[in-house]
């Protein structure tokens, strides 16, 4: 039996589908690379905005129409739009005989071995657990260079545009024993670079359930694991950010110099009717303070255009806070209604045009930030881990590779053909700053 996983959406549905990947494997299945080879589909969505829940519709009637030919192939969706559709999936499409949220996503291996036996089975796993449910792992004898280890499941936040804690739940944090586990399983099996997921890591510990030591000290304490060579987290909410933590970026070596620090807008009106609770004045301070604890940090962001109310004034501030911070990269949406979430009844609403504009307005001033940031990095010497092989042609005899530095930015680099490199840390000095990415040669030592 072969499967094929199709993954939208955050980081977190990535570390998701890689751990049911693993999970399949490990009961016999075979992954495949090509859809026709596929017995199962499975399906992990995301919906926090239209545009990708869209995505999610037209992709199961492209596999309607194929499924047509071979009965016997079955679909299951899972993630965010299913915890959202639910039942809905299972109704309108009959390939479709498994749903899944994310607290349900541990039972989904034992569940498709039944779905398997008995061919006309369905099921749903659409219920939230008052715990973080511990998915059991199978380690293979050898781990990637890079991995994503959860600290949490869901969100208590609310903002008022957002349908994360809805999908995922509350905020359920994982005990720190089992993750400070699974990053030494993960680092004694060679892997050097961990991330740290959650949808707001830095109130870890902070649920319902939370007799848990701080995030600060936890990111110490992973920090600390010999053989790990790079620690990042994702994601972090300005609000719980606290001062053990900025300092940890001065502290901690094995903490890379970037934080993803979601801002969404830069005026303070916005940010109160988002439900965000800090001001633009907070935002500043922080970055004020992450800069004294490590001057070379790398900031990114996420930002809303065209949330409901928002005037030209308040747009503008946005600009001129992101042109203050000079953000190394942004990730920037245009507003978009999300079903029972506050803002949806919040007027008025923005017309596309106007989204439109401010969205490429923002995005072209975060491009000329992106290439000064970049160009700031030529002639130095960066640690580079590598990741793939990739498109662009090298020199002859050459293969050209790209990896990360620390910051997190991209960085090509040529490399001898006929060697693997993938998960190598190379000494790289940077020579060019291309729109989004870095090109270097690697230093002989
Ligand atoms: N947990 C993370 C982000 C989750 S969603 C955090 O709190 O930062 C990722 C990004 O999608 C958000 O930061 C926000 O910028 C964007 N987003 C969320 N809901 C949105 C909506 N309804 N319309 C447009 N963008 C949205
Ligand atoms: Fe959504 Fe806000 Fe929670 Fe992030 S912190 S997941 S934006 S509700
Ligand atoms: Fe999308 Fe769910 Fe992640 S809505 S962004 S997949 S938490």
């Amino acid at each position: 039996m072969n499967y094929y996983i199709f993954t939208f959406g955050c980081q977190m549905n990535v570390s998701d589908s890689l751990w049911l990947d693993r999970s399949l494997q490990a009961m016999g299945l075979k992954p495949c690379n090509v859809e026709e080879e596929a017995d199962i589909f499975l399906i992990n969505t995301c919906s926090v905005r239209e545009k990708p829940e869209h995505k999610i519709y037209s992709l199961l009637g492209r596999l309607q129409e194929y499924i047509r030919e071979k009965p016997h192939v079955f679909a299951g969706v899972g993630g965010c739009v299913a915890q959202q559709v639910g039942m809905g999936f299972l109704e309108r499409f009959s390939f479709v005989r498994l749903v899944f949220g994310t607290d349900g996503l541990v039972m989904v291996p034992e569940c498709i071995r039944r779905l398997l036996e008995d061919r006309h089975l369905k099921i749903s796993l659409l219920d939230f657990q008052d715990h973080y449910p511990e998915r059991p792992e199978c380690w293979p004898d050898s781990s990637p260079a890079q991995a994503f280890v959860n600290i949490m499941q869901g969100c208590d936040n609310f903002c008022a545009y957002c349908i994360v804690p809805y999908t995922r739940g509350s905020q359920k944090s994982r005990s720190s024993q089992n993750i400070l586990n699974e990053c030494f399983e993960l680092v004694s099996r060679g892997c050097k670079e961990i991330t740290l997921l959650g949808q707001n890591v830095n109130s870890y510990g902070q649920d319902k359930n939370g007799s848990e030591i701080s995030f600060a000290e936890l990111l110490k304490r992973v920090a600390g694991l010999p053989g790990l060579e790079r620690l990042r987290f994702t994601t972090s909410h300005p609000k719980d950010i606290d001062r053990e933590v900025i300092r940890a970026f001065g502290e901690l070596p094995a903490l890379c110099p970037h934080l993803h620090l979601p801002l969404q807008s830069g005026s303070d009106r916005i940010l109160a009717s988002m439900g965000r609770r800090y001001t633009s004045g907070d935002y500043t301070h922080i970055v004020d303070c992450l800069r004294t604890s490590c001057p070379d940090i790398a900031l990114t962001t996420d930002l809303i255009v065209g949330f409901p109310g928002e005037k030209d004034a308040d747009f503008q501030r946005t600009m001129d806070l992101v042109e203050k911070v000079g953000f190394d990269s942004s990730f920037s949406f245009k507003y978009s209604d999300r079903p029972g979430v506050p803002a949806e009844k919040m007027h008025p609403k923005i017309p596309d045009e106007i989204k439109a504009d401010r969205l490429d307005r923002l995005q072209s001033l975060q491009g000329s930030l992106t290439r000064d940031r970049l160009a700031q990095r030529v002639g130095q010497e960066e640690m580079v881990l590598i990741e793939s092989q990739s498109k662009k042609q090298g020199p002859p005899g050459t293969v050209s590779w790209t990896g990360r530095d620390p910051g997190g930015r991209l960085v090509h680099v040529h490399l001898p053909r006929d060697r693997d490199c993938t998960g190598e840390v190379l000494r790289v000095a940077i020579v060019r700053a291309h729109k989004h990415s870095l090109s270097g040669e690697v230093v002989t030592c």
